[in-house]
């Protein structure tokens, strides 16, 4: 599967635009990659009480996960700041659950042409992750 990392930065910053941020006006969108091709989508869900507010990475992998699906790729994260906007330990957490760290890669977009990217791996070394639980 070849992973075409323009895509997925231009849906990510397409699902920026349904981004509920009222509280910290910070809006996120990003693209998860399956290994059959799907793409899933996310935005940031924030709230009220403001600890329940979710990330887009989240959102696009809970999404995936409730379909069915638990091999990802790929995922594209974009921002409103102009500057390449990377996952938070939590987002990155979740992602270790589900994704290889040698071969996931997270593309960080600093606008809708400009991104870089990283495996997990690098940008979460030495993680805690399901096969330290023996
Ligand atoms: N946020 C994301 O959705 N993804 C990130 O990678 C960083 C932060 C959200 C959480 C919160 O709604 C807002 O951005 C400000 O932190």
């Amino acid at each position: 599967m070849e992973i075409n990392m323009q895509n997925l930065v231009e849906k990510a910053y397409a699902a920026k635009q349904y981004a509920y941020a009222p509280y910290s006006g910070f809006h996120v969108g990003a693209a998860l990659l399956c290994g059959d091709g799907t793409i899933f989508t996310g935005c940031n869900i924030e709230n009220a009480a403001y600890s329940p507010a979710n990330c887009a990475e989240r959102t696009a992998v809970f999404k995936a996960v409730s379909e069915g699906y638990r091999s990802f790729l790929a995922i594209a994260v974009a921002g409103s700041s102009g500057e390449y906007l990377a996952p938070c330990g939590v987002c990155r957490q979740v992602l270790m659950e589900f994704c290889d760290p040698d071969s996931f890669l997270v593309i960080l977009a600093k606008n809708q042409t400009q991104y870089q990217s990283f495996r997990l791996g690098e940008l979460f070394p030495h993680a805690f992750s399901k096969t330290d639980l023996v």
